[in-house]
């Protein structure tokens, strides 16, 4: 993403932004309320067109236009929400393989097909074993760590290049925590990317690679891993937050 740029009416979020995922790179996205980074992760999955600037995909220059959240899906990029991830009274089956159906050799849905494999999904990428989850249940019956899991499992199974978690873990048990964290380590080892939004600095610092720190619609920094302690980034962040409120009495 180069110079990207997003207006809201006055409301300006997101003011000449650079940003870069690389191949196999877990990036954790931080900064404070308002700072832009779930308008920097919509515009990156194809939800909002930015107001100025250029999106490349590997290496190639996309045009606004035709650029959409299918379109992303079509390319690989794939974004978990909290919230709005999966339909809430459909079964598991549909949700797994809504808008992507397994199709049998006369054009049909492959029901059978989207059960089996939606079981495979559960058990293989979730390791949900006869915890009283099936295809076949609503989606509306399962905790807010399982619809984590499953859209997690889902952007996995679709191989996706790219998963963009904004807040996963918000309002999660630490049974569940632990599960969306090792969702993304097993990104890195197949050898994907993911973009990991979190206020829960602990989290960001225990599966990122590097970090890049938004404020104000702008980035402060970008640190390696390597490069600094869990403490020391938790202090740099409380140095941009108290930049912040001085500026904001100016
Ligand atoms: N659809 C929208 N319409 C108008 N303003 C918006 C819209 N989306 C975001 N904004 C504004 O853009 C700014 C950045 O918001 P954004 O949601 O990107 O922040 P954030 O970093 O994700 O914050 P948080 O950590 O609280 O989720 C805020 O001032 C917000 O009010
Ligand atoms: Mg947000």
């Amino acid at each position: 993403m180069k110079n990207i740029h997003k207006h809201f009416g006055g409301v300006i979020a997101l003011r000449g932004v650079d940003f870069t995922v690389g191949d196999n790179e877990v990036i954790g996205l931080i900064g404070d309320n308002g700072a832009g980074k779930s308008t920097l992760q919509k515009v990156l999955s194809g939800l909002y067109p930015p107001t100025k600037g250029e999106i490349y995909i590997r290496g190639e220059k996309i045009n606004p236009r035709d650029y959409s959240v299918k379109k992303a899906h079509e390319l690989g990029i794939e974004t978990v929400f909290q919230e709005k991830a999966l339909g809430e009274k459909q079964a598991l089956w549909r949700n797994v393989f809504l808008g992507r159906q397994p199709v049998g050799p006369l054009g049909f849905l492959d029901v059978d097909k989207a059960k089996s494999e939606t079981d495979r999904i559960m058990k293989d990428f979730l390791g949900f074993t006869g915890a009283g989850i099936s295809p076949e249940s609503t989606v509306s019956t399962l905790s807010g760590g399982e619809r984590q899991g499953i859209a997690i499992g889902r952007a996995m199974y679709f191989e996706a290049d790219l998963i963009i978690l904004d807040e996963p873990t918000n309002a999660l048990s630490v049974k569940e925590i632990g599960k969306v964290l090792d969702f993304i380590r097993e990104v890195k080892r197949r050898g994907k990317s993911c973009v990991y939004i979190s206020h829960t600095i602990a989290h960001i610092y225990e599966v990122s690679d590097r970090f890049v720190i938004l404020d104000k619609g702008k980035i402060v920094d970008r640190r390696e891993k390597g490069d600094l302690t869990e403490q020391e980034l938790i202090d740099e962040l409380t140095h941009h937050a108290a930049k912040s409120e001085e500026g904001a009495d100016v």
